[in-house]
């Protein structure tokens, strides 16, 4: 067998070490590209049925409300929480993803919504750019964070006192990942977790009957 050059042998070690350090391939639980979230997040069948008025009436958020939008996606809940914040507030469209901050971004100027800032959010951080939020809001995507322990303890942070964070995700028996624990989370392991963050049960709401509803506070 030939033994490659001492050189050769060195950058192989290096690509295999930075693979595996890759944190896309370890931190986001059912990745996918920015373009194939697009395609699925707005497809009409699942946005008909996410109820977008009625949860943001039920998170009644006060205009000028710093509200950070978790894992935002392709923006289905950011542009209708931008009309509720209005413009004397802030809406923080956070993703892991650069393409889908970038696609919020373009639909927010589109719209006129001046109130709406891409963040560029890290795998166990938000990265929020304030310490003083009103509401942080987590839709479908709880189940998609393999540290979920560190990233809820670090959002308790970006937090006003009072603060909230709502959480809406699947039943695992009845959510589309119903034959894959690796990317389910039930109610009570979240009670379990905001506890170690610090937070606590405010109100819970029953909208859906494949998705459970609850409302944090600090
Ligand atoms: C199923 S989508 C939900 C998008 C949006 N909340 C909605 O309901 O239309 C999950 C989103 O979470 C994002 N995501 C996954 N892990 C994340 C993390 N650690 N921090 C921020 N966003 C994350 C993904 O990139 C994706 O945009």
């Amino acid at each position: 067998m030939k033994v490659p050059p001492r050189s050769a042998s060195v950058l192989i070690l290096a690509f295999f070490a930075a693979a595996a350090l890759c944190p896309s391939a370890r931190a986001q639980l059912g990745a996918r590209s920015a373009a194939e979230w697009v395609r699925m997040l707005d497809a009409q069948a699942r946005v008909s049925k996410l109820r977008v008025d009625d949860v943001v009436a039920a998170l009644a958020i006060p205009p000028g409300a710093k509200v950070a939008d978790i894992g935002a996606g392709s923006g289905v809940f950011t542009l209708p929480l931008a009309g509720a914040v209005t413009t004397s507030g802030r809406v923080y469209a956070v993703d892991i993803e650069q393409g889908l901050v970038d696609h919020i971004a373009g639909k927010a100027r589109e719209a006129k919504l001046t109130q709406v800032q891409g963040v560029l959010g890290k795998f166990s951080d938000p990265a929020l750019p304030a310490r003083d939020v009103d509401l942080a809001f987590i839709y479908d995507v709880l189940h998609h964070i393999e540290d979920r322990a560190t990233y809820l303890r670090n959002l308790a942070g970006y937090l006003r006192s009072g603060g909230r964070v709502a959480v809406i995700d699947f039943f695992p028996e009845r959510g589309p990942h119903r034959n894959d624990a690796t990317l389910q989370i039930t109610k009570e392991q979240t009670r379990r977790l905001m506890a170690e963050a610090g937070l606590r049960l405010v109100a819970e709401h029953r909208l859906y009957d494949d998705k459970w509803f609850v409302i944090y506070g600090k």
